[in-house]
């Protein structure tokens, strides 16, 4: 059956650094359904060919070594480009004539992806529902969803209506390109494809979950976005949560988007409200030196590019284990690591020893070192007692020599084949806004909590490491090796 893909904003940033180079990696790993075509709408009066070169130009870049002009120029003749306005009810139904002359009579399977300015979600989801196009009794339509969806629960509670006004659920694919991470994904793996993690993964044995998401780059020419959204809106709502529910989660039944999404849903329902003494106690946001210089922020601006925070999961499993996420911009190194810490032994039979028995710890390295590393104490030889902590070191770069694919890559290809798993269902959208409304509206409240500065190139305000000092606790500051 043809495939189309309609990437709607399609001059926009995201297609030429995201899409394009994912879609022509899909193409030469021949990965694509065949008889797949990709088409581009948006405003500007691009013919076929102007806009296939303009993705030669920029897909040479993003692609780098992976870049080839042979297969590039038969994927080439895969784009094509219909220049339109997501307002005007023409350009829609010259769009689906465009694309039955491309596809033919017959049925034919295709994904809308909307890559626009937020604010045209709604609008594209209702033209492509009024003109028809939404319509599945000719084949799979599908939509896909950019973030931000919504920018709290209330504006996505009411994007989920108008977008289910058009396309039914299975329909809509609401992308978070985490999920596309291939560590992502081997979190499952690691936790439901092994025996030995699930009965220790658990209130029992483990003392409290770390996860870490760290930026070394600042908000660079982003500012107009990045003052309105916030480290909350931009990592908490949408990636950090999702490590956090797949860390958290119960067993699937099986590996499809239903069971998946259940189960990541019911962690988030499990998330204890926050009182007005926990948002004062567990949240905590920064601001780098120097974002109030950054072009086209507000002097005065309150806005958090960093934030940790401790979330408490009632349920069985978790009763008793906090979860401390964090984010930043201009950090120490780019790293994202859940840090799994486990209890310290009971009872201390080795005397004589110069340290104190550190507790187990594995450390899902979810990027750029990807890998996992199991800490436990081993015995110095030839000195006694004395021991030290060592690691089991699994990386992906000795193990697996290929290179790591684009999580895009992945993600285009179940929308194109219609498995929604790796993509937040309208209730875990709408529950994950649930968790950071409060925190944005506590926020903004008269009594504002400080914003603390911290200087670039460290892991946060220095109050962020007293805080969690404070629990008895420390902050896995660790930057990962590469080689
Ligand atoms: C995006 C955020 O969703 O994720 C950016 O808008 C952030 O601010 C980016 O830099 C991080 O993604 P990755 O894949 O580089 O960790």
């Amino acid at each position: 059956m043809p495939h189309s893909i309609v990437i709607f904003g399609a001059s926009g940033d995201l297609t030429q650094r995201k899409l394009i180079p994912a879609l022509y990696q899909l193409h030469r790993k021949g990965r694509l359904p065949d008889d797949t075509r990709v088409v581009g709408f948006s405003r500007t009066k691009f013919t076929h060919d102007e806009w296939r070169a303009s993705l030669t130009e920029s897909t040479q870049k993003f692609a780098g070594d992976n870049f080839d002009a042979e297969s590039w120029g038969e994927f080439a003749q895969k784009i094509f480009y219909h220049p339109g306005d997501i307002g005007q009810a023409e350009d829609f139904a010259e769009l689906d004539k465009m694309l039955v002359e491309l596809e033919g009579d017959g049925e034919s399977e295709r994904v809308y992806y909307l890559s626009t300015a937020p604010r045209f979600y709604g609008p594209a989801a209702e033209m492509l529902g009024k003109s028809g196009m939404a319509d599945e009794s000719n084949g799979p339509r599908r939509v896909v969803i950019e973030k931000p969806f919504g920018t709290d629960g209330e504006t996505a509670s009411k994007l989920n209506a108008v977008v289910h006004s058009h396309f039914a659920e299975h329909q809509v694919y609401r992308i978070d390109h985490y999920l596309g991470k291939e560590t992502v994904q081997n979190l499952m793996v690691l936790r439901f494809a092994n025996s030995i993690f699930e009965p220790i993964w658990n209130r029992n044995y483990i003392n409290h979950v770390q996860i870490t998401v760290a930026e070394e780059v600042d908000i660079g020419s982003r500012a107009g976005y990045y003052e309105t959204a916030g480290i909350i809106r931009d990592m908490f709502q949408n990636h950090i949560l999702q490590l956090m529910m797949i860390t958290a989660m119960e067993a699937p039944v099986k590996y499809a988007a239903d069971p998946v999404r259940d189960e990541k849903v019911k962690v988030l329902q499990a998330v204890r409200p926050m009182t007005p003494e926990m948002l004062t106690a567990d949240t905590f946001r920064g601001q780098y030196d120097g974002y109030l210089q950054e072009k086209d922020v507000a002097p005065d601006s309150q806005t958090a590019t960093f934030a940790a925070m401790k979330l408490w999961i009632d349920n069985w499993r978790w009763q008793g284990v906090p979860f401390y996420l964090r984010s930043g911009k201009a950090m120490s190194c780019r790293t994202t690591q859940i840090v799994i810490r486990f209890r310290r032994p009971p009872h201390m039979l080795f005397e004589n020893t110069s340290r104190n028995c550190e507790a187990n710890q594995l450390v899902i390295q979810v990027q750029p070192a990807e890998g996992i590393q199991m800490h436990f104490q081993t015995k110095v030889p030839d000195q006694g007692m004395r021991f030290r902590q060592t690691d089991l070191d699994f990386r992906y770069d000795r193990e697996f020599r290929g290179v790591m694919p684009e999580a895009y890559e992945r993600l285009l290809l179940d929308a194109l084949e219609g498995d929604a798993s790796l993509f937040a269902r309208a209730d875990e959208v709408e529950a994950a806004w649930s968790i950071c409304d409060p925190i944005l509206q506590h926020w903004q409240n008269e009594n504002q909590p400080p914003v603390y500065k911290y200087e670039r190139g460290f892991w946060g305000p220095m109050e962020s490491t007293e805080w969690m000092r404070e629990t008895g606790r420390e902050w896995f500051d660790t930057c990962p090796v590469l080689h």
